[in-house]
Order: structure tokens, then C-alpha cells, then sequence
């Protein structure tokens, strides 16, 4: 998500003054473009073991997908924007699955060869599991972090700029523990932030009470509930303090886990600095433990990356309607019709015009590409010009070189059709090296599998395909080569050939006519099966029957000749 810019700014700080308020706007419109330098001394740990027991799957919370990617990536790619070298994700349940979704999320990233995975075998509590990050690096050659980000892995809004601030006024104040608030109308669920004076928070987003506590939902009395500031999951723990406070935690609340919520309640009582910042937009501060939560952060996620890409130069015509998942790439002057849908690493170049109900998932497009309607596209690459659709299907593994064309209803998988070539018309395309300026006939087919394997079918440069030819893989059709229509190619088809392969055609003069004649009733001949009358036939020429021809067939005047053959008797 980096590279989303949001307006969030800090609302109250507490013990801030209106200097260091005003300072830190101005930073922020210098830090928000700033991503990826790494902040030294820092670490990150991400909470991601739970099984999220409300949300109802089989499948682990962080796992879940949330404008297409798993939400455990937001985290981690906030981690590396901010710690690089030093990141541990804590992972527990379906811990392999989660372990390969960052791996595979990660890799091209910068710093992701730094990210520890750690087990927690048993899921205690969020303190209990950032305790067993301790021996990364506690026990490492390195000194010590001097300060700790730690992130829940189900807060995917969460952004660069905001872990940032949270680090910087963790410093600047000299705290020891600082946490991230929010202010939200139901506050149901959450941790809710107690201070000394409740009613004094907030006030022109100044000076507010001290933080005594964070108490979660279940533990909560009457009073604490009413309040509705909460936390957000998102902390800054100096290093001398951080583990040596988990270790003295307590079970002694209503789940009996190991609340990391608790060190702010022991850095109070052993007169630790305790902060809160504030974040002014609450939405970023959105937790999902619910498919309703996941729900409205998807909502969200999904508004703030249609107006990235409308910032960008790209033209929606109906922007809630563009459906961009959170890893893709388009180019100015592209135009996005109603109902598009652009998935995974999709990349889209400049001057594209994607039509109503294409979906492009994991795609490289070039540049002035045009998309028609209806088109489905998967792990296929479309270069520079190339037209296609409307009602194309390509499988992954397609490559559409520059100009090339694909028309409506042209399946294609494996194959690489060359520059400028065409497949026009109801084709299927599979395992295939179609050269340059190739003409694809209307109904052409590549049968590359005997029901066992498959095979390799190559078609050279300035081939001229007729409509409705089979190429039997593995076959080769030579440069410059004409295959006539109707033809199957069933051997190689040496260079600047005309190939044809079809039944001889026989025509029968007067044969239609002798056809309508019967047709009129004249001669009937009625079938018998044991003993029912089941239909009636037309009585053959002679003609036909030496010759072997297929007879007319009854069945089409069956109506007509039935009424007439009643009418007669
Ligand atoms: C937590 C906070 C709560 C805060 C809310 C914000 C605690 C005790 N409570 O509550 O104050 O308002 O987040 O969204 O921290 N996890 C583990 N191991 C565990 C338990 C949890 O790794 O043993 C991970 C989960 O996978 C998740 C994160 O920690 O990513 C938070 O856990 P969750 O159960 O969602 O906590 P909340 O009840 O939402
Ligand atoms: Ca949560």
C-alpha cells in the first residue's frame, strides 16, 4: 500500500503544545513521501498467531484477503518500510501457511531477507506471543533495539506515515511506552484507553489527561465501557522496558491470556512516561475480527486505492465501480470503464481502455492496449497495441505480442501469438508458438491433448490459417504457408505450402427437389417397432441408397407429413 497518501494528522497528543503540533504537520508533508528509509535502533514485531475465532473459517485470520492481498502483508510491508533489517512476525495458527503467504509476499521487497518468522505454539495472549520474539533479538550479535513498533497482524489500514509519528513523538517525549488511540462511535470490542480525567481528553485536540490503563472489552466496568477512545494495537515500547515488563504479566483477566495491554497499567505504576497519539481519522485505526469489520476495512481499502489511481491520471467513468486490488499498477490517460476488475500484480500501462466486465488478474499490460468487454485475463502478458475482445479468455501463460489481435470468443492458454497477428473468431489456442503477421481463421483449433499429455503445436511467421482447421499436436506449420479452411493438419506443413485436407465434395443435381416432393406426402413409409407405429420415414430414392449418401431426414418434416398422412385416411 505504500504510496497511498492519506491526510491523517495527529488531533491530540498528550502534553503537546501547539509548537510541536505544528511542527509535526509540517513533517508529515515531508514524511509521507518518504518511505523505506529504515529508522535505526528500531524493531518491528507482528502479531499474527491467533486464529480470529470470530470471523467463523477454517482459514486464519491474517490470511483472509483484503483488497486481494492477505492482511497480514499490510503489516509486515509497514514493518519493512520502517525497520528493514529488523522484523519478527509472531505466527502460530496454520503457522506454515502464514509463513509462506509473507515469504511469497515479501520477496521482492527490500529488507524481506531480515524478516524472522516465530513460532507461538500455544496462543496465550498478544503479550504472551511478543515475548517469544525475545530470543531475535535479545540473542543476536547486534546490540538491542533500542525501541519496539508493535503491530496486530488485523489492522491492514494502518499506514507508513502514521508508525512513523508514533516513533517520533515516542522519542521526542522521552516515553517509555506510547500508544496509537482512537476515537470510535461504537467502541464495542475494543481496548478501551482510560485516563485519569475522561472528560478532559480531546479538548482542541491539546493537552488531555494521562494515560492510567488500556482495559479490554470483556474485563471492562459499566463506566469503562462508556468510552470511546480505544486502542488501536499499534504500540512503541522502549527496549529496556518491553521484555522484562512481559515477563511479569498476569493471566488475571476474563479470557486469562497474557495481555500486552497490561505493560501500559505496570510502566504507569513503576512511573514510566506512558503517551497517546490520536489518530484524527479513526477508520485507519480499524481492527477486523468480524467478516462486518473486514467488510468495511475492504470498503475503505478499496476508496482509498480508486483515488490514488484517479490522482495518478487514470480515468474512471464510474469509479465505485472499479474494482482495484491493492497490488496493481495502471498508467495515466488509462480509461477504466463501469464494472472492471483489476487483480493481484496486475500491471497496466499508459493509454489502455479496459470495457465493462473485463477482469485482469495477475497481468502485464502494455502500452494503448484496448480491452473490450466481457474479457477474462489471467497471468497472460499484452504488449504495446494489441486488441482483444470483446469475450476473450486467456489462461495463464499467454503472450500477446505488440498489435497483436484476439477477437470474441478466443480461448487461448500457453501460446504466444506474434506481432500483429490475428485470432479473430472462436478459436482455441493451447500450447502454441504462433509466429508474426499470422492469420488465425474463424473456428481454429490447436488439439494439444490425447487425453494423456499434451503437445507443442508451432505456426511460423505469415501463416495463413483457413476457418475451422485442427492442428494435431505436436505439428510445425512452416513460414508463408496457406492452410486451406476445414483442413486437419495432421503432419508438418513444410514452408509456402498449400495444405488441404478435406472430404472430397459431391454434388447431386435435383436431389433437393425430389427431397420436397416427398416431403409433400406422396410416399410414405411407416416404421414399425414391435408392433406400434413409431414413425414414419420418407421412402429413399434409389439414387441415394447406391451411393451411400445420407437420406434426408424425416424427423425435420415430421409435422407436416404426419397431418397429411391423417388428412389422407
Ligand atoms: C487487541 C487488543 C485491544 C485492541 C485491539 C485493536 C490485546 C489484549 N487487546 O484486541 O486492546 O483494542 O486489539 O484491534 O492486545 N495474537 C497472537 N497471539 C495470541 C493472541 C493474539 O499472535 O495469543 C495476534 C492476533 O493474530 C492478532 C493480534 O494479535 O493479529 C490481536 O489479537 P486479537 O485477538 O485480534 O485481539 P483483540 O481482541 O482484537
Ligand atoms: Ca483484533
Amino acid at each position: 500500500m505504500q504510496g497511498y497518501p492519506s491526510d491523517h494528522e495527529i488531533l491530540s497528543v498528550e502534553l503537546l503544545t501547539v509548537i510541536l503540533l505544528f511542527f509535526m504537520t509540517k513533517m508529515e508533508s515531508t514524511n509521507q513521501q518518504v518511505t523505506g528509509a529504515r529508522i535505526p535502533g528500531l524493531a518491528v514485531i507482528v502479531m499474527a498467531a491467533g486464529l480470529g475465532k470470530r470471523m467463523r473459517s477454517e482459514q486464519a485470520k491474517v490470511l483472509h484477503r483484503v483488497a486481494g492481498r492477505p492482511m497480514i502483508l499490510y503489516a509486515v510491508e509497514v514493518a519493512l518500510q520502517v525497520a528493514g533489517h529488523r522484523t519478527a512476525v509472531v505466527v502460530g495458527h496454520q503457522a506454515n501457511d502464514v509463513r509462506q503467504v509473507i515469504q511469497a509476499g515479501i520477496a521482492d521487497k527490500a529488507g524481506a531477507e531480515s524478516v524472522v518468522i516465530v513460532e507461538q505454539a500455544e496462543q496465550l495472549g498478544t503479550g504472551h506471543a511478543v515475548l517469544q520474539s525475545r530470543p531475535v533479538f535479545l540473542g543476536a550479535r547486534e546490540s538491542p533495539p533500542t525501541n519496539y513498533l508493535i503491530l496486530n497482524g488485523d489492522t491492514p489500514l494502518l499506514k507508513e506515515w502514521t508508525a512513523r509519528n508514533l516513533l517520533r513523538v515516542h522519542q521526542s517525549e522521552g516515553a517509555t511506552v506510547t500508544i496509537l488511540t482512537t476515537m470510535l462511535e461504537d467502541p464495542s470490542g475494543y481496548g478501551r484507553v482510560i485516563r485519569r480525567e475522561p472528560s478532559a481528553h480531546h479538548r482542541g485536540g491539546l493537552a488531555s489527561s494521562e494515560v492510567l490503563k488500556i482495559i479490554e472489552d470483556r474485563d471492562a466496568t459499566l463506566a469503562e465501557l462508556a468510552t470511546k477512545e480505544i486502542n488501536v494495537g499499534t504500540y512503541v515500547i522502549s527496549g529496556e522496558f518491553l521484555f522484562r515488563a512481559l515477563e511479569k504479566l498476569e493471566p488475571d483477566n476474563a479470557q486469562g491470556e497474557y495481555y500486552l495491554t497490561d505493560i501500559v497499567r505496570m510502566a504507569v505504576s513503576q512511573r514510566h512516561r506512558v503517551i497517546a497519539v490520536t489518530l484524527q481519522d479513526s477508520q485507519e485505526g480499524l481492527g477486523v475480527n468480524t467478516r462486518q469489520q473486514m467488510a468495511v476495512v475492504e470498503q475503505v481499502l478499496r476508496q482509498q486505492i480508486r483515488e490514488h489511481w484517479l490522482d495518478a491520471g487514470v480515468t474512471m467513468l464510474d469509479p465505485a465501480s472499479a474494482w482495484i486490488d491493492a497490488g496493481v499498477v495502471i498508467g495515466n490517460d488509462t480509461v477504466l470503464y463501469p464494472n472492471v476488475a483489476i487483480e493481484g500484480t496486475t500491471e497496466i500501462g499508459r493509454d489502455c481502455i479496459i470495457r465493462s466486465f473485463s477482469r485482469l488478474t495477475d497481468c502485464v499490460v502494455g502500452d494503448h492496449v484496448q480491452i473490450l468487454d466481457h474479457s477474462v485475463l489471467r497471468e497472460s502478458q499484452i504488449e504495446d497495441g494489441a486488441i482483444l475482445g470483446p469475450f476473450v479468455h486467456l489462461r495463464p501463460g499467454v503472450v500477446l505480442r505488440r498489435k497483436a489481435k484476439v477477437g470474441n470468443f478466443v480461448e487461448m492458454k500457453k501460446t504466444e501469438l506474434g506481432e500483429g497477428s490475428k485470432a479473430n473468431h472462436l478459436s482455441y489456442l493451447g500450447d502454441a508458438m504462433i509466429g508474426k503477421g499470422v492469420n488465425i481463421g474463424a473456428g481454429t483449433i490447436t488439439c494439444n491433448y490425447d487425453g494423456a499429455r499434451k503437445y507443442q503445436t508451432t505456426i511460423e511467421d505469415n501463416v495463413f490459417l483457413g476457418s475451422d482447421t485442427q492442428l494435431i499436436a505436436p505439428v510445425t506449420v512452416a513460414a508463408g504457408s496457406v492452410i486451406a479452411a476445414g483442413t486437419t493438419v495432421t503432419d508438418n506443413v513444410p514452408a509456402d505450402s498449400l495444405t488441404i485436407g478435406r472430404a472430397p465434395q459431391v454434388n447431386r443435381p435435383g436431389w433437393a427437389a425430389r427431397r420436397r416432393a416427398l416431403l409433400a406426402g406422396d410416399q410414405l413409409e411407416e416404421t414399425y417397432v414391435r408392433g406400434e407405429k413409431k414413425s414414419r420415414t420418407l421412402l429413399p430414392p434409389q439414387a441415394s441408397r447406391s451411393t451411400g449418401q445420407q437420406q434426408p431426414d424425416s424427423t425435420k418434416g415430421k409435422p407436416t407429413a404426419r397431418k397429411r398422412v391423417r388428412a389422407k385416411k
